[in-house]
């Protein structure tokens, strides 16, 4: 094994994707960003006009699809059959529709195994909600990140604003509050912190004290 699996699972907006990456650069572990897969599965059936209640369609879209990431300058750029999505996968109506999709068996069988692929060998960094409960099982790292709904709001309210996005406050946080309240609800492996999983509230730390909790839970193991 080239390193450790790292699993960080939790609600939306509870800092992930920002504290996973930068874990993973300084452990120069691979950075998964799973979210971003559900994400890519869901703008392409709005894209084809799939209706999101047509199941067996769904089911041939994920497996026919090829999601892949590469480097870019801030973000991972993601693609799905070749086409750039990295910004369209982050538009309200992917946002809205993604725990619908995320929910579908299929879906999540072939998602999670890609994920398994690609996580086999270690040296890696994944962020997500089945992570340490479904798809590494295993994982020597797990962390579940969570934050109170009124920060994990403002977070997204001033990252928008730095977008040009202009969605109120208050419409954000019923928005984060509904995907939640979908994720964890589900039947199959819903969003819930695996037993073993060491629990970190964000709400009052800033993004290096996050990273350095989970560098130095990674370190003991290593
Ligand atoms: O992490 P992010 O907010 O981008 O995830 C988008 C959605 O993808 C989640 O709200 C959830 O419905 C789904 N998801 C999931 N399992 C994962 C990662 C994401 O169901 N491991």
């Amino acid at each position: 094994k080239n390193g450790l699996q790292v699993a960080i699972d939790g609600p939306a907006s509870a800092g992930k994707s920002t504290v996973a990456k930068l874990v993973a650069k300084q452990f120069k572990y691979v950075y998964v960003d799973t979210g971003a897969m559900y994400r890519a599965i869901t703008y392409k059936t709005i894209k084809s006009g799939t209706s999101l209640d047509n199941v067996e369609a769904i089911s041939e879209i994920v497996k026919n699809s090829e999601i892949s990431f590469q480097p870019g300058e801030a973000d991972q750029r993601v693609f799905i059959d070749g086409e750039e999505i990295t910004e369209a996968i982050r538009q309200e109506d992917v946002t809205n529709s993604v725990s619908a999709v995320a929910a579908i068996q299929s879906v999540r069988e072939e998602l999670s195994n890609d994920q398994q692929v690609i996580a086999a060998d270690g040296g890696v960094v994944m962020d997500g909600r089945d992570i340490g409960t479904t798809v590494l099982p295993d994982a020597e790292v797990k962390i579940f990140l969570i934050a109170s709904v009124e920060e994990r709001a403002q977070r997204r309210y001033k990252e928008n604003i730095e977008k040009g996005i202009n969605t109120p406050l208050d419409e954000l946080q019923l928005e984060i509050e509904a995907r939640d309240y979908k994720d964890s609800h589900r039947k199959i492996s819903p969003l819930t912190k695996a037993d073993d999983a060491v629990e970190i509230d964000t709400t009052s730390l800033s993004i290096d004290e996050v990273v350095d909790k989970i560098a130095s839970v990674i370190t003991e193991k290593l």
